[in-house]
């Protein structure tokens, strides 16, 4: 018997459901009817497609289903992904009111999402995501992209999905690599604007680890209240959504710099929050909990070797950058982050330094 919760995130007209539950793809929930033409093409990759596939595939019974698998990692969030996409959508004649699928993780999610963008200037898509990265994070939230060899996620838009099913018991396949990636957004969430659900982390991590199913559970609903009360907020990141970046701006850097799939993009987060809370100056004792959490989680908290001209140059293309200034995001303290372009430069230098 499937259990199920369900999150609104609310923007009027392009309000969706997030449904967080588990049996969800063996019929738990009618994916169908947020298929609302005749034809829906069904995006995954060649790591989840065999998984899954069959599972998905007779809720969709009575439309017309194509289906692609892309090559997986982030090494091919590319454009020439996204071609494939649109390749097939043209190939097929596919309509206006076509749906897309993106089922699997976060780099599906983002590549399938930025096609449906694009495709005759925007068709409607469903997030299926099956990593925990992705249920707690990439999938909620309408950003879509690929990256650019000079700088990820550079080129992208924004476009809301039209339901995002979150089925837990994909989980159970997932790597404890990849599980403890998605723990560093989880654990974001009670860093930037929940002390008592950082609290709740400290207490359950085991659980989480062990991939106990209602601790997950929690944890996904979590974090997904928080991202959909931020982007009900903030769509298009003009202010508070870009807290949603603590520690992005040190951790893009270091993927890009480490070469794409080397660290993954939790792994590469953790060090980097560490360090944006080093950059902030909160308190000692919170700093140590910050690092002793992300350590019990599994995940880096210090940053591979990276010369301090080269951090700058990279980081100089981050998204936030305004006015030729880098902002940031950082800590008045645990569960209370701001957005800022003025910081301390020495401590920034100390921050890189100590990182090479
Ligand atoms: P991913 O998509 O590369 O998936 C990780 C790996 O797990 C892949 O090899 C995949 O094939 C495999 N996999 C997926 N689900 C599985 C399952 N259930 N069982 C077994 N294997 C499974 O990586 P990710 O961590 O999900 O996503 C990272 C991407 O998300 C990055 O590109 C990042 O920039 C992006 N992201 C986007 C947003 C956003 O708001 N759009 C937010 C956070 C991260
Ligand atoms: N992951 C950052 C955002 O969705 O805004």
């Amino acid at each position: 018997m499937s259990t199920q919760h369900k999150i609104t995130v609310e923007l009027g007209e392009r309000s969706y459901p997030i449904i967080i539950g588990n049996g969800l793809l063996d019929g738990g929930f009618d994916i169908a009817e947020f298929v609302r033409g005749p034809d829906c093409l069904i995006v995954s990759d060649s790591n989840v497609s065999p998984l899954y596939r069959d599972r998905i595939l007779p809720n969709l019974d009575g439309k017309t289903v194509t289906t692609i698998d892309l090559a997986d990692g982030e090494s091919h969030k590319t454009v020439a992904s996204m071609q494939l996409i649109l390749d097939r959508l043209v190939a097929t004649r596919a309509a206006r009111d076509t749906t897309i699928i993106a089922m699997g993780g976060g780099v599906v999610g983002d590549i399938t999402g930025f096609a449906a963008a694009c495709y005759m200037r925007g068709v409607a898509f469903i997030q299926i995501p099956t990593t925990l990265l992705a249920q707690v994070d990439s999938s909620v939230g309408g950003k879509t992209g690929v990256n650019h060899e000079l700088g990820k996620n550079l080129i992208g838009a924004f476009h809301q999905p039209q339901l995002v099913m979150i089925d837990t018991d994909t989980l159970l396949t997932l790597p404890d690599r990849e599980l403890k990636a998605g723990l560093a957004e989880v654990i974001k969430y009670g860093a930037i604007c929940d002390v008592e659900f950082f609290a709740w982390l400290e207490e359950n991590i085991q659980a989480l680890l062990q991939k106990d199913a209602a601790a997950l559970a929690y944890a996904i609903q979590r974090s997904c209240e928080i991202k959909a009360e931020v982007v009900a907020d903030d769509e298009r990141e003009a202010g508070r959504r870009a807290i949603l970046n603590f520690g992005h701006t040190f951790g893009h850097a270091i993927e890009h710099c480490q070469g794409y799939g080397e660290w993954l993009h939790g792994e590469a987060v953790a060090a980097g929050m560490v360090m944006a809370a080093e950059l902030s100056a909160i308190d000692e004792l919170e700093l140590q909990r910050l690092r002793s959490l992300l350590n019990a989680a599994g995940l880096p908290v210090t940053a591979p070797q990276i010369d301090a001209e080269t951090w700058m140059r990279v980081m100089a293309t981050d998204k936030k950058v305004a006015q030729k200034q880098l902002r940031f995001v950082l800590l008045h303290s645990l569960g209370d982050a701001y957005v800022t372009a003025s910081y301390d430069e020495q401590r920034l230098q100390a921050v890189i330094g100590a990182a090479a």
